[in-house]
């Protein structure tokens, strides 16, 4: 008995070191490092009014979007998804303690506990954080894009359409990105400048890059904040294709992990919600607008453009293992033998497809990635969906193509290609793919509203073509449950 009561006084006293031990952790409050202390001195030098902001281990301990100033407590609470130790830091909007505005607060939030940061790379960076925030000074490649058409994109700039939660949400995987990030990201700021920053989120999942990639995307964080836009970069090891992990499965759950920031806290996003999702791509700031704005004008659920290599010789479609036309069959022909003869020929055997794709009218399709999308982030809120790979005895497809089958399933299947965004991996490339295959303002100073509405099919072609591998083609059947 007495034992019991020794080990059990022990016992006691253990927990107590340990909540105390905790507790002197939380005063601590330990800024992640450098970079962090010169966030928090950059609020401080911007506005002293602007500096409650706290460092939160619970994700939704994030007050909501209805409350003004706010004093943010630590709590020990460990994160529901994410094992790593979360970084939060909450800033308020700069406004006055009696005004009663409604808006989301500013969230940065860096997740990448044990990475090192590469001395020569994180010097470098700072050109790169230039060239995306201020432009080109001819240095670092970028694109030659045109001024966007603010008259075009108005509707979406609507600051009082829906009260200011955020409606635009931006997700990237990135790995060894360091040449195109002053074009992509410098497009996404374009634009996030234009929409509003407030009613903007970007969320970026960098995964074992060596170029300066995280080191460019770290050095951002002090810029976002002055931009006013919330931004959240993670850091994954997981590795699509390396050892022991299937390839699609882990490309689907990067793509989760992008998606985070809006699927654990679905409560503080608009219904409305666009996710904006982009490869390594070279986008134009029109190219980014145009498929959000596509999405509205067409009431689609998910809008692609398209993406093109082999650009020396006139550009060959890339996706082609992820898109399908409304008939099931892939964008171009590719016969048995895997030759690449017919890849000229887009929308082959689909009449209305290839018609309109001829003149530049957005196009239904069963499925689309393409390097861009822009799509309905309801059912992700509603926790109803997410990327994922085959289930048993299911075709062996990429995750866009699982995804666009959920959305099907949904009811979600208005899905259509904008002929009018053409993108390339690299800024070469995609100069090059708008040469050939046309730019949003080439194409929009020429349509027609009326002839670019899509008459939308809501029945799915029935059997989509299953590609395990190229020279072995199969038909899946696919239909919906009445
Ligand atoms: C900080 O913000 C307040 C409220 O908007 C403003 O009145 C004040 O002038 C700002 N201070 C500085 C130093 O910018
Ligand atoms: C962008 O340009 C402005 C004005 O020239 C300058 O104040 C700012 O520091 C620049 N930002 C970056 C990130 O270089
Ligand atoms: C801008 O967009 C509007 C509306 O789509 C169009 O009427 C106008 O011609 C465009 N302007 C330019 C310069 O492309
Ligand atoms: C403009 O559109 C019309 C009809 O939509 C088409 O016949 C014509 O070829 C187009 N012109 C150009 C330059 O693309």
């Amino acid at each position: 008995m007495r034992k019991l009561a020794a080990s059990l006084g022990q016992t006691f006293l253990l927990l107590t070191l340990l909540a105390l031990l905790i507790l002197q952790q939380l005063q601590k409050q330990p800024l992640i490092d450098k970079l962090q202390d010169g966030l928090r001195l950059a609020t401080n030098g911007l506005n002293q009014t602007r500096t409650a902001f706290g460092i939160l281990n619970e994700p939704n301990l994030l007050p909501p979007s209805s409350v003004s100033l706010i004093s943010v407590l630590p709590s020990i609470t460990p994160a529901p998804i994410q094992s790593e130790t979360q970084h939060l830091r909450q800033l308020t909007p700069t406004l006055s303690r009696a005004a009663v505005v409604v808006q989301a607060p500013q969230v940065l939030q860096i997740d990448c506990e044990g990475r090192v940061t590469d001395h020569d790379s994180f010097t470098k960076a700072g050109e790169y954080v230039h060239s995306v925030m201020n432009g080109s000074d001819g240095y670092l490649p970028r694109l030659e894009c045109p001024p966007l058409n603010a008259s075009r994109y108005l509707s979406l700039s609507d600051r009082t359409a829906s009260g200011q939660k955020p409606r635009f949400f931006f997700a990237m995987n990135l790995h060894q990105s360091a040449h195109i990030i002053p074009q992509l990201l410098g497009a996404t700021i374009e634009v996030i400048r234009f929409l509003g920053p407030e009613v903007c989120v970007v969320s970026v999942v960098e995964g074992r890059s060596t170029d300066g990639t995280f080191e460019i995307l770290k050095s951002l964080a002090k810029q976002m904040e002055y931009l006013g836009v919330s931004y959240f970069l993670s850091c994954s090891e997981l590795q699509p294709g390396g050892e022991g992990m299937e390839r699609i499965s882990t490309l689907a759950e990067l793509r989760n992990r992008a998606l985070w920031p809006l699927t654990q806290h679905a409560h503080l996003y608009d219904p409305s919600s666009t996710i904006i999702f982009l490869n390594d791509i070279a986008p134009c700031a029109e190219d980014l607008l145009e498929l959000i704005h596509q999405r509205m004008v067409l009431k689609a659920d998910m809008t692609c453009g398209m993406d093109w290599y082999n650009l020396d010789d006139g550009g060959t479609f890339y996706d082609s293992w992820i898109g399908r036309q409304m008939n099931g069959e892939t964008f171009f022909e590719v016969p048995q033998s895997t030759s690449w003869d017919y890849s000229k020929n887009l929308f082959w055997n689909h009449e209305t497809s290839k018609s309109r794709y001829s003149l530049g009218r957005p196009v239904q399709v069963f499925s689309c990635w393409n390097g861009a999308v822009a799509f309905t982030a309801e059912p992700f809120l509603e926790g109803k969906i997410r990327f994922r790979t085959e289930a048993e005895e299911e075709c062996h497809l990429g995750e866009p193509v699982h995804l666009a089958k959920d959305l099907w399933k949904l009811g979600h299947g208005k899905i259509a290609v904008i002929p009018s965004v053409n993108v390339g991996y690299s800024v070469h490339d995609s100069g090059k793919a708008k040469e050939a295959h046309g730019s949003v303002s080439s194409v929009a100073a020429n349509e027609s509203i009326e002839l670019s509405k899509i008459d939308w099919q809501r029945k799915p072609p029935g059997q989509i073509k299953c590609l395990g591998t190229w020279d072995h083609p199969s038909w899946e059947p696919f239909e919906l449950r009445e």
